[in-house]
């Protein structure tokens, strides 16, 4: 290409993408989805559509939820607020009946305001309605879970009704939230502890067109570090790779809805879970195996990215803050509860478009990256502890690079445990939140900062 051709295109590629005029957004949510893929590093577990999406992604290795449950952990997904801020502090379905703040300014609602069509299928799992509000809404509001949640031949079809209602000057959001490969057992006995024979044509289980399903014995799968190696285990695991399956055939379907309906290549898509797989110290525990996520992220103005594997410390929380970048849109300046709300996540796509090096990425930036940072000598507007306190009293310490990553999660010790010298993991230092505390100066030295990693399983607001 010319020079001067080259300079016009790359003009045309920064109006279309960076202005946000013509891109589009689609998030693929597992229900408690794990990492059982080649992606990362299972060969049993057969998973197609994730790896083609990998193959088009950036892969992180570190990415993590804001809380190990299910509607705080979308709550945060859809509004970049974590639980505690954003006022789901539990379970928003019957009996539970959490809600976010009704202030609060969700994805969807700021994408609305927009003019970008917004739509979701699938799972939903937050409320109230007025907060998060989707133009196209199939969920089980309207059906129930196991149909518009498993069935990926009904998911297909309502993503792709969707897809035809969007004009051509019109940008959209797809919010896909797959109810595989979630448990049954407690629910749908009948369908087998995963649900794994729900429309797997046998007599009884009806059909889903789309699925074919692949089945595993107890002996050949993996059993993951946190579980132990048991025949129930085993045949558990065994069911939990069939109805992942599902899921991963339900991917494929939605990439091929894209492609179908001409944007494949100006979608970001994003596939990610919830929180950990429903095992022990897998969901709703605060060790890696509960808090830890699949994470892709795809973008097609990041093809020297794709396959490419990050170790970069990342959030779910991350995903309003990337979302509203790929669209070119501010965050709305308000208040909630008297306090005027900012986004701890980041954008992500430095990292999954072309002009940055995943390598540089792994320096002391990385530290400024994530989390909460607070700057303790300003005195705090929220009650903390003395014991928080006195470890923050000590002299601040260099930290060495990549020493303060998630590590600290795997230990369960009440009290304090080091990780080197800077880190400290303390539990139940606040109600019953779980700190991780690192000291580091700025790369300049300039300044020392205090990092704040915090997952709250209570209610203390911070
Ligand atoms: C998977 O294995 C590769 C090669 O051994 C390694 O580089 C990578 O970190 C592993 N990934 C995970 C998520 O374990
Ligand atoms: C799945 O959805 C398709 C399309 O609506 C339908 O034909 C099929 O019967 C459904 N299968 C099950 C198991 O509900
Ligand atoms: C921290 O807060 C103190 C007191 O308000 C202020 O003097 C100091 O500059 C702040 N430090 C940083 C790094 O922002
Ligand atoms: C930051 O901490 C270092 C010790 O690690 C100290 O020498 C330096 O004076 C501190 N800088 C500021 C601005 O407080």
């Amino acid at each position: 290409m010319r020079p001067l051709l080259f300079v016009v295109f790359i003009s045309l590629l920064m109006c279309v993408f960076t202005h946000g005029k013509k891109g589009n957004v689609l998030v693929l949510i597992g229900d408690d989805a794990g990492f059982e893929t080649a992606i990362y590093n299972n060969s049993v577990c057969q998973t197609p559509g994730l790896n083609y999406l990998a193959r088009r992604s950036i892969i992180f290795e570190n990415a993590f939820t804001s809380v190990s449950s299910c509607s705080p952990s979308r709550s945060a997904i859809l509004s970049g607020l974590p639980q505690h801020q954003n006022g789901m502090y539990g379970l928003h379905n019957t009996v539970h009946h959490f809600n976010s703040f009704t202030e609060l300014k969700s994805l969807p609602l700021i994408l609305q305001k927009a003019g970008i069509k917004t739509g979701i299928v699938g799972k939903k799992h937050v409320g109230p309605e007025a907060v998060y509000p989707f133009d196209f809404e199939v969920t089980e509001e309207q059906m129930a879970i196991n149909k518009i949640g498993r069935n990926i031949t009904l998911m297909k079809d309502k993503a792709s009704e969707f897809l035809s209602q969007i004009r051509h000057d019109q940008q959209f959001f797809l919010y896909i939230g797959f109810h595989d490969p979630h448990r049954c057992g407690s629910t749908n006995p009948e369908y087998g502890q995963f649900c794994e024979k729900f429309g797997n044509g046998e007599p009884g289980m009806g059909i889903i067109p789309d699925w074919k399903p692949v089945h595993y014995s107890p002996e050949e799968i993996v059993v993951p570090y946190h579980v132990q190696d048991t025949p129930k285990a085993r045949s558990d695991i065994a069911a939990q790779y069939t109805t992942i399956g599902r899921m991963d055939q339900g991917v494929k379907l939605m990439l091929q809805l894209l492609e179908k309906h001409g944007h494949l290549d100006d979608t970001l898509v994003i596939f990610t879970s919830d929180n950990g797989i429903p095992f022990p110290s897998g969901r709703t525990n605060l060790y890696s195996a509960g808090m830890s996520e699949p994470f892709l992220l795809s973008s097609p103005m990041g093809k020297s990215k794709w396959g490419q594997r990050s170790k970069e410390l990342v959030s779910l929380v991350d995903i309003v803050p990337t979302v509203l970048d790929w669209y070119g849109l501010e965050y709305p300046d308000y208040e909630l509860q008297g306090h005027k709300v900012q986004l701890t996540g980041q954008t992500l796509l430095p990292l999954a478009h072309d002009d940055y090096s995943v390598e540089s990425s792994s320096s002391q930036a990385s530290l400024f990256y994530k989390s909460i940072i607070i700057n303790l000598t300003a005195q705090p507007d929220y009650p903390i502890s003395q014991k928080v306190q006195r470890v923050l009293g000590g002299p601040p310490k260099m930290l060495p690079i990549g020493s303060h990553r998630h590590c600290s999660l795997m230990d369960d010790t009440a009290e304090v445990s080091k990780f080197g010298y800077e880190t400290v993991l303390m539990r139940n230092a606040l109600s019953d939140q779980f700190l991780s505390i690192t000291k580091f100066n700025s790369a300049s030295g300039q300044k020392n900062y205090t990092l704040i990693t915090m997952m709250t399983m209570g209610s203390s607001p911070l």
